[in-house]
């Protein structure tokens, strides 16, 4: 098991035990791309998970092996980025604790793996950031709040992975509670909890396997776009600082002054904040259907409008709307890859699992993944 291999080479290494720290991955229901627009998101927390064994070892350096890689390195919280591309999560949040707060992370000797899958639309790469920060804020007593360490791993995704990530990734794995979601507003940064446990329906994650990592992706293309939109629409209305603050009728006006692939992407995000809004308002009154039919029409703006799904995603969502009985089905995250999420009623989830599979299996070559989604607690410490 995942935690015995690194705890065994975590003995071997430095004949002792340390303390034992995890952070998990996330799903988001619905709300995409609008964390970096200052909107709201609405993700929980996961059962699949970075963890890490790790002494402070009262000097300047830090060693660190991973057990999914097979590969360990030495670094000085010094900011000069490693050949490892998983080290430079870790260098960056390092150095970002030290950028936000001032405070400089004794150095430590660490062993870490996880089962959140890599480059699949589950956050990775956060719960990795979230691991290392929490695990880094306790030892040393910093006193950070987990929002802080939130920004922290942001910032270190965009400092040292390229990615100019918005806030609900690093947010959902610090935050995450058993059974419940979170609807965050991305500009107050205050959360409501969401109690999310169906009875009689299941969610599942879809993955097909197409690989991304957002760095090589138009990830950062959409938000330039959004930031291009929001400066023609502040031109008349200079109250708009995001387009949270835009509504469709705002879009309407600039229409003919705006790029029109720019004015879609746009549309795309305003849409989807009322999308998000009219699927909690539906998650409250116990009316599933009208959360699922939401979920449907995010995936339709993520593909047409903002462009940011492929063919194996849509190709998913298109048998989760064929198959009676799936209530609702988008792609999930950054895109381009990764999975669908999806709400099947229970009694159809083993037939819509296999007969995605075989109809997948067809037509690309290979199967897809399939997980059923646990919402659970966020970032703790295990020993
Ligand atoms: C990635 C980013 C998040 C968010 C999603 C899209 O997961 O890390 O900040 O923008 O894409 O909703």
């Amino acid at each position: 098991m995942l935690l015995d291999k690194i705890s065994n080479l975590f003995k071997e290494k430095y004949s002792t035990s340390g303390a034992v720290f995890a952070a998990p991955g996330r799903v988001n229901l619905i709300g995409e791309h609008t964390d970096y627009n200052l909107g709201f998101v609405l993700p929980g927390a996961i059962d699949k998970a970075i963890f890490l064994e790790i002494r402070l070892n009262g000097t300047d350096s830090f060693n660190v092996a991973s057990v999914d890689f097979n590969e360990e390195t030495t670094f000085k919280a010094d900011g000069q980025k490693s050949s490892y591309s998983w080290a430079n999560y870790i260098i960056g949040v390092i150095m970002e604790i030290k950028e936000i707060s001032g405070k400089v992370s004794q150095g430590f000797d660490c062993v870490f793996g996880g089962n959140v899958p890599l480059g699949g639309g589950m956050s990775s790469s956060a719960a990795l950031e979230s691991a290392f920060a929490f695990a880094i804020n306790e030892l040393n007593g910093f006193g950070l709040s987990k929002m802080e360490l939130a920004k922290v791993g942001q910032m270190a995704e965009h400092h040292y992975a390229g990615v100019r990530c918005g806030i609900m990734d690093q947010f959902a794995s610090l935050h995450g509670e058993e059974g419940k979601l979170m609807k965050l507003d991305c500009r107050s940064l205050e959360y409501e909890l969401v109690p999310f446990k169906l009875q009689d329906h299941k969610v599942i994650l879809l993955d097909t396997n197409v690989k991304h990592s957002l760095a090589s992706t138009e990830y950062n293309v959409r938000r330039g776009q959004c930031e291009e939109g929001v400066a023609a629409i502040a031109k008349r209305h200079p109250e708009v600082h995001s387009l949270r603050d835009v509504t469709p009728e705002m879009l309407e006006v600039v229409r003919s002054e705006v790029d029109p692939v720019t004015m879609m992407r746009c549309e795309y995000v305003v849409e989807e904040n009322i999308r998000l809004s009219n699927a909690c308002k539906a998650l409250a009154a116990g009316d599933i259907q009208t959360f699922g039919k939401e979920m449907f029409g995010s995936h339709e703006g993520l593909s047409k409008k903002y462009a940011v799904s492929c063919q194996e995603l849509d190709f998913l969502v298109d048998i989760a709307k064929s198959t009676p009985g799936v209530i609702g089905s988008r792609m999930m995250g950054g895109g381009f890859g990764g999975c669908t999420i999806s709400v099947v009623a229970n009694e159809v989830h083993d037939q819509f699992v296999q007969n995605a599979t075989v109809e997948f299996e067809k037509q690309f070559g290979q199967k897809p993944l399939v997980y059923d989604v646990v919402i659970s607690s966020g970032a703790r410490r295990l020993s």
